[in-house]
């Protein structure tokens, strides 16, 4: 899988303001779009993507397959509905967006059928995402872990997830950090401030090139043109290995995204 380690998320943007930042992101540089089903902006992304007239070739695109469609005799058709809206052929990258509530589509089911998806060519790669550990080797034990490109989980200086990740390192399985900013809330945190002060950076760079010094991919969000183009940055920035240790010593496992219907997690 090639997806670019710096990617551009787009939960909670909405109409203009979804084509507006993803524009904005693709003008910057970005070359890596997460979306969802449920983000309800595949259509505006789509409509960026388009417009932005970056090749297809050159732009990484995901999306993730909502809970309401991981039947087996939903998933590729609302996948079809996926790339309609995208104004793709194919997305890079297809996700479980969360395991089945109550696991009422039984795990094997829904990977199964993903694995199928890609395979007619609805998607180049294949992935999970809010999967603990217990979740992602029932997904191995599906479809094998060759096929499970990355897990997408929350992930940043508060919730640094490390079973998780040693068990995916351990398994050869990728990990793509979402809310990699605890949105927001790390760039006010004095620790990583004071690292962000020695590189001349900001904070936000600073979380980022933590994540990315560990292998794992990043998709912070934002509406500020400024803050993309910041954010995009964090790419080149190398942190010590003081400092990231410094990152390291901030986790508080300070989880912001657990809905009703979350797996036990790790
Ligand atoms: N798989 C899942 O279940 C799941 C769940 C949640 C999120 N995600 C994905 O992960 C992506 C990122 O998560 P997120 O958007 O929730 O949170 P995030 O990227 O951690 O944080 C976004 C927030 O940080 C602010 N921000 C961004 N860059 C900044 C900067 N340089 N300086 C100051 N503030 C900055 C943004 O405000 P401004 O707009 O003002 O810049 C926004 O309020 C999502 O968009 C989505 O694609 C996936």
């Amino acid at each position: 899988m090639n997806m670019p380690q710096l990617g551009l998320g787009t939960f909670r943007l909405q109409g203009q303001q979804a084509i507006d930042s993803v524009r904005n992101g693709l003008e910057l540089g970005y070359r890596h779009i997460d979306t969802a089903q449920i983000y309800g902006n595949e259509a505006e992304v789509g409509q960026a993507l388009h417009d932005a007239g970056v090749a297809r070739g050159e732009v990484f695109v995901t999306t993730k397959v909502w809970t309401e469609h991981l039947a087996a005799d939903r998933l590729a058709d609302s996948l079809k509905e996926s790339l309609r809206k995208l104004r793709v052929e194919q997305v890079d990258l297809a996700l479980i967006h969360w395991p089945s509530p109550g696991g009422a589509v039984p795990l094997r089911e829904s990977m199964q059928a993903l694995l199928a998806a890609r395979e007619a060519g609805l998607a180049a790669a294949i992935g999970v995402s809010n999967f603990p550990v217990a979740l992602v080797r029932e997904a191995i034990a599906a479809v094998g872990a060759a096929n499970i490109a990355t897990n997408q989980v929350e992930l940043h200086p508060y919730l640094q997830n490390r079973e998780l990740l040693r068990f995916a390192g351990d398994a050869g399985i990728h990990v793509t950090a979402y809310m990699p900013l605890a949105y927001g809330k790390v760039l006010d945190d004095p620790i990583i401030g004071a690292v962000a002060r020695r590189h001349g950076a900001t904070a936000a760079q600073v979380s980022l090139a933590w994540l990315l010094a560990k292998g794992i991919a990043v998709i912070p969000s934002s509406t500020r043109r400024e803050n993309l183009a910041g954010n995009l940055q964090a790419a080149g920035l190398a942190l010590s290995a003081q400092d990231c240790a410094a990152i390291d010593a901030l986790d508080r496992g300070e989880r912001l995204v657990s809905p009703d219907f979350a797996p036990q997690w790790d």
